[in-house]
């Protein structure tokens, strides 16, 4: 028989469940639970979780927990996400030049132009689905733009990032993939080597204004990234920072609409922007479960696990701690920062995390502004249990701001023929 705590996890992969976890959550939390047929632990109270990430006797060597071998039938080759010191050191330490504050705040005019474009050709119509027309497309223009992938190649991007996504979650990894599934991602992972070699010859041969060219030239000490790691590195920014961010957008989305109060609030006082999204990332993460394994025999949240065993951390169990969070459950976006869980912690905390923020804040503040009476019309949520969200979030609306737009629309302009003069011209070229 099953034991009642592994039948919760259980629960939680049940996509019947994807709307609402956290009563689930809630229950994981009150205590480490073992995991049976294979050896772990899945915790889930802030501490725990927050220790767990910064402790080196674990790793996130994920072909463990894709119970994969290495080689030619390995789903991905590994990433630094995947990766443990010294190996995650140096990796992530030559990408991260590439990858500055500084130059993640160089992108915000452009994606500026982006949503500008995409809210405007949505609200032509009285219903869109924010999900599928916006949260989705904003961050693939985004990363396409900083690799210098041209737009018309963003449709095979995007399915490749969709099924390298499946790879990440625990449907796929702890109740194995169906046949027709493994194939998918294998198809993915063999067109994207091909398409990005080709890439990466012709940054080498005609270097560009981008991250593929930075990323091939980035050189420390005479240390370089190997093609293959170039490679890995690009579809590491594709799948980390794709439907993470579209969930994070949806669901902040979400959450002021089901909240008037707080979204009247942030209409009136735009500076609540930050607190909206980071609020979103607390209440309604989007990488919801991370993992790790055990290097070497370790005794872990009161359990003794053996090597390659596995300890899932439950990220959003974590974010509504009531040790650590006052009324953990309310979405209040003007709540006293307290630190959240939701881009990890120690070595792997998100890379792209200012990336993220950044997307959100100008999409959600631009939707505040602009859009007149926005009404929640459906929510359907996509089937991963871990980088959650809604796959259809379609909002009703009373029309465009005619003042704020025409304002926009000028200043939108003047970008526009700056940008006309540069190679790529911004967003021009997003698909009408
Ligand atoms: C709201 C959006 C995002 C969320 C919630 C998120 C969350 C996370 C989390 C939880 C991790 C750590 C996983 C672990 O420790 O097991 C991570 C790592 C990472 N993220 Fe993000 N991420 C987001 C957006 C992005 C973006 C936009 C990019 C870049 C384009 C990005 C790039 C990365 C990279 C490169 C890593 C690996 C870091 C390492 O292993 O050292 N992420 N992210």
């Amino acid at each position: 028989m099953m034991a009642p705590e592994h039948s919760l996890l259980m629960e939680l992969l049940d996509a019947g469940n994807r709307h609402n976890p956290y009563p689930l959550y809630a229950r994981l939390r009150e205590q480490p639970v073992p995991m049976q047929g294979r050896d772990g632990v899945v915790v889930g109270d802030y501490d725990t979780c927050a220790r767990l990430m910064r402790d080196t006797r674990l790793g996130t060597d994920r072909s463990l927990v894709e119970g994969e071998t290495t080689g030619r039938d390995r789903l991905r080759p590994p990433t630094f996400l995947s990766m443990n010191p010294p190996d995650h050191t140096r990796l992530r330490g030559l990408v991260s030049k590439a990858f500055t504050p500084k130059r993640v705040a160089a992108l915000a005019p452009n994606i500026q132009v982006v949503v500008d474009k995409l809210l405007t050709r949505a609200l032509v119509k009285p219903e869109f689905d924010f999900a599928g027309e916006i949260a989705y497309t904003l961050p693939l223009t985004i990363i396409s733009d900083m690799l210098g992938v041209p737009h018309e190649d963003m449709p095979k991007l995007e399915s490749w990032s969709r099924a390298f996504t499946m790879v990440l979650d625990p449907v796929v990894t702890f109740r194995r993939a169906d046949d027709s599934q493994l194939r998918s991602i294998r198809d993915a992972r063999d067109e994207f080597a091909n398409y990005f070699a080709q890439k990466i010859a012709e940054r080498r041969a005609d270097p560009q204004d981008d991250l593929i060219t930075r990323l091939v030239q980035i050189e420390e000490r005479g240390d370089t990234l190997s093609e293959l790691e170039v490679m890995t590195t690009c579809g590491l920014l594709l799948v980390a920072g794709h439907e993470t961010t579209a969930s994070l957008t949806s669901n902040a989305l979400l959450a002021l609409l089901r909240h008037p109060d707080q979204f009247e609030a942030l209409r009136r006082d735009p500076s609540l922007i930050e607190g909206a999204v980071e609020e979103t990332l607390r209440w309604d993460p989007p990488v919801q479960i991370t993992a790790r394994t055990v290097n070497e025999p370790a005794r872990i949240a009161g359990h003794d696990l053996p090597p390659r065993a596995v300890v899932l951390i439950l990220l959003a169990a974590a974010n509504r701690d009531p040790a650590h969070f006052e009324r953990p459950d309310d979405f209040d976006i003007t709540r006293e920062r307290v630190p959240h869980l939701a881009f990890a912690a120690g070595i792997h905390f998100c890379l792209g995390a200012p990336l993220a923020r950044l997307e959100a804040a100008l999409l959600l503040r631009v939707f505040a502004e602009r859009v007149e009476q926005p009404r929640l019309i459906d929510v359907e949520y996509r089937s991963h249990v871990n980088v959650r969200g809604p796959k259809r979030l379609i909002i009703g609306h009373s029309g465009a701001n005619r003042q704020v737009d025409q304002e926009r629309n000028r200043r939108a302009e003047e970008r526009g023929r700056a940008d006309a003069s540069k190679p790529g011209g911004g967003a021009e070229n997003l698909a009408s």
